[in-house]
């Protein structure tokens, strides 16, 4: 069964990466959820898409140039509508707390987003803080960058490690090759590009962004691993009425 991952919380229906995001991700049943991880300049993990607050918050500037103290001055809700302008950005614990509250017991995946920028010592921070308690739902890293995904393979042996790519048949050929990755998280183009041969491709496929109701029932018909989406309602439904 293709399970269904929250992209950035329901970011289709609430401000991304946001605790409003995740907790509606949550009340619509999403099997899991994911999220994005930046450092600010004094060492604090943060949850946002962009290496820059400037689109999603009221703000400008980079998140490695500002202090945690500096970002939670921001309004991060009301880019999307003003009945969120009480969303501030949250720190990584912020949102584990606030699913262990819920008692959120599918998986969540913890994007490192090191690919614009490379935040030394964050997979180590990462890593710790994940490690530091039992969690009722299971954690997962990836990442566009496979440095990233090595060094938490080394901190995390056990733990599943997912390779985040556009079309790229060179980063195909990688994660096929690299033992440590569980499975692909390409862009949709690249399922639709090779076809049926996805029904034999040797590792997990979890492609992204599944917004259309017509792509969603395709990726079921394929039986995808799972599918990313920012509207996990939708896509819960949709794949409920299926069994009727
Ligand atoms: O995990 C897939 C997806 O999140 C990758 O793209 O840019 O939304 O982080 P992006
Ligand atoms: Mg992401």
């Amino acid at each position: 069964m293709t399970v269904i991952m929250a992209h950035r919380g329901s970011s289709g229906t609430r401000p991304e990466n946001t605790l409003p995001a995740f907790s509606e991700a949550v009340r619509a049943e999403a099997d899991g959820i994911e999220l994005d991880v930046h450092l600010t300049k004094d060492g604090a993990l943060v949850v946002m898409h962009d290496e820059e607050v400037n689109r999603t918050t009221d703000g400008k500037g980079a998140i490695r140039e500002m202090t945690l103290a500096e970002i939670k001055q921001l309004n991060a809700g009301s880019w999307f509508s003003k009945e969120y302008a009480a969303a501030k950005v949250p720190t990584l614990k912020e949102v584990l707390n606030l699913l262990v509250q819920k008692n959120f017991r599918g998986f969540l995946n913890i994007e490192i987003k090191t690919d614009k920028c490379p935040y030394p010592g964050i997979e180590e921070k990462v890593s710790k803080l994940m490690m530091s308690q039992v969690w009722p739902f299971t954690h997962w890293y990836s990442s566009f960058n496979l440095k990233s995904l090595e060094i938490m393979h080394q901190l995390e042996p056990k733990t599943q490690l997912d390779y985040i790519m556009g079309a790229a048949e060179s980063k195909v050929k990688r994660a096929i090759e690299c033992s440590f990755i569980e499975g692909i998280h390409p862009k949709i183009d690249w399922v639709r590009e090779v076809g049926e041969a996805v029904q034999t491709f040797p590792k997990a496929v979890r492609p992204w962004t599944i917004n259309e109701s017509e792509t969603m029932l395709a990726c079921f018909e394929q039986k995808l691993t799972g599918i990313i989406t920012d509207f996990p309602e939708k896509a819960v439904r949709l794949k409920r009425s299926l069994k009727k």
